[in-house]
Order: structure tokens, then sequence, then C-alpha cells
């Protein structure tokens, strides 16, 4: 791993997967890492192989108030942050002829406004951060490549991705002067969010494979990371061929919605 001067992190979805996958390497690199998920148990079996190094900030992200609340009164908050890894997302498929707008709305809240949350709440200390000279602070949001086009029932799921990325991308118009903003875009990565697929999810990563990608590359002010290249090829070549995405190949995979009779 290159060596990197001591920087302060925030990590939100590390008590599992990517999320928990970067907090470890960073923290390995010797970054102090401060990590949140709803689940403390998870981040303090984390935490307990950092001692003194990694913070626990149980929150969770779609609750504005309390992500804005997260670090305001505790001594052990960070002033500072040097860079921040949102990563905290949940994945539900949509099975119509059932539009379950409440499916859409929850997994919005969390892949979507969860990061606008915490852009929120972490810019002042990036500011902070960048403020006190050295490296330029970093905002580094795992997205999607379901974002890149539509896939059949992900009608949610790839929505939020895609509205977190435009966010990502405004945001870098804003404040790409004073701090890089980078969007992730995995392709599958083998974790509890894709545990319960039952579809063939080609070019398959392992998590570890997934960090050591992304933790290779920050600080380099990259805007966009995509992996694995086959995936992003593939469906970038989608993307400019709509007529064959979606009038070719998307109703071979698209899944028949079978209602049994009431
Ligand atoms: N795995 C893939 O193939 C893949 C592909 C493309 C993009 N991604 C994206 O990568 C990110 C990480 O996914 P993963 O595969 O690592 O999934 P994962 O293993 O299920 O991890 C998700 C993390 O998010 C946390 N989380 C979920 N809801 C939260 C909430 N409301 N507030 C705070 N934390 C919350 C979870 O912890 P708690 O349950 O304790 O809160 C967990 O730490 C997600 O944004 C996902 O959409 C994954």
């Amino acid at each position: 791993m290159r060596q990197v001067a001591p920087q302060t992190w925030w990590v939100t979805g590390a008590a599992d997967g990517i999320g928990r996958a970067v907090a470890r390497r960073l923290a390995l690199q010797g970054h102090r890492v401060h990590i949140s998920s709803r689940s403390r148990t998870s981040l303090e079996r984390l935490a307990a192989e950092f001692p003194g190094q990694v913070q626990v900030w149980p929150v969770d992200v779609a609750d504005r108030v309390a992500v804005l609340g997260l670090f305001a009164t505790d001594p052990l908050a960070p002033r500072a942050l040097d860079g921040i890894l949102l990563s905290a997302g949940i994945c539900e498929y949509i099975d119509l002829p059932d539009l379950d707008s409440d499916s859409v709305a929850r997994v919005t809240s969390v892949n979507f406004l969860g990061v606008v949350h915490a852009c929120e709440a972490a810019l002042p200390l990036l500011r902070s951060a960048g403020a006190a000279g050295g490296r330029r602070p970093q905002i580094v949001g795992i997205g999607s490549m379901s974002s890149y086009v539509g896939f059949p029932r992900a009608e949610g799921y790839g929505a939020s991705k895609a509205a977190m990325a435009y966010f990502l991308d405004a945001l870098r118009c804003d404040i790409g002067h004073e701090i890089d903003v980078t969007t992730v875009f995995p392709g599958f990565v083998s974790t509890r969010l894709t545990a319960a697929n039952d579809f063939p999810m080609p070019f398959q990563w392992t998590v570890e494979q997934a960090a050591d990608y992304i933790v290779a590359r920050l600080g380099r002010g990259r805007r966009r990371l995509a992996f694995p290249w086959q995936l992003h090829c593939l469906l970038t070549l989608a993307r400019w061929l709509p007529g064959l995405w979606y009038g070719s190949l998307m109703p071979r995979l698209a899944r028949r919605a079978v209602k049994s009779a009431p």
C-alpha cells in the first residue's frame, strides 16, 4: 500500500461490505477513521482491531437530524475531516405489477438522501481540513453501474443511485475548486447486499478487490471510478445504443411478473 501522511476519514456503511473493507484499509494505512452504520456491535468489532484509532458513530443516514447532530458535542468528534467515504446503502427490488412507492422511498432515503445528509454534516469539517493546508479534502460516494441504464426491478435502487451520482456531479461544480468529489461505480461485488440476488452477476469482484481498487485511487482527484472494466464497457455501450439495450437485450433478461390468481 502507498505510504501517505495520516489523515482523518469518516466512512458510512462501515459495519459491512465495501465500507467496512475500505475503513479497515484506511486504518491499516495509519489513518484515523470514524465509522458509521446503524449497528453499533459490528462497528465496535472493527474499532476493537484499532484501539484509539477507529471511533464508532452509529447513525441512520436517512435521519437528517441525527446525522447533523452526530459530531455536534462529543469531545471525541472530529474537528476536521480529510475525507469521507459514503458507502451506506440498501437494495430493494420492485416486483411489478405492484409498483411499491414505499420501497422506492426507503431506498431513496438511504442511498440518495443519506449521501446528501452526510455531505451536509461533513462539509464544514472538510473545509476546516482544507483551510489547515496540506492535501485537498475528498468526498467519495459509492454509486452503482445500475445507474448507467435502466435495469428490470431497479426502479427504486437504480434511480436512487442515479440521483446520488447527479448530486455529486452538481456538488463538484460548486465545490470542486476546494474539495475533490469522486463517484465510484461498482459492478457486482460479493457482499451481504448481493447475497440475495438470484440472477447472474457477471464479472463479480470480491469485497477485498473492490476495497483495494478504491483505496489505491484515493487522493488522485478522480471524478469517477468504475470497476470491473468489462462491465463498465458493456454498460457504456448499452447507454450509447439504447435501441439495442431496451429493444433486444432487456426484454430477454426482464423477469416476467407472474401473479397467482386470488
Ligand atoms: N455489492 C455490490 O455489488 C454493489 C454494487 C454497486 C454498488 N454498491 C453500493 O455499495 C455500497 C455498499 O454496499 P455493500 O455491497 O457493501 O452492502 P452491505 O454489505 O450490505 O453494506 C451496507 C452498509 O450500509 C449500512 N447501512 C445500510 N442502511 C443504512 C442506514 N440507513 N444508515 C446507515 N448505514 C446503513 C449497513 O450497516 P447497518 O445495516 O448496520 O446500518 C452496512 O454497513 C452501497 O451503497 C451499495 O448500493 C454495491
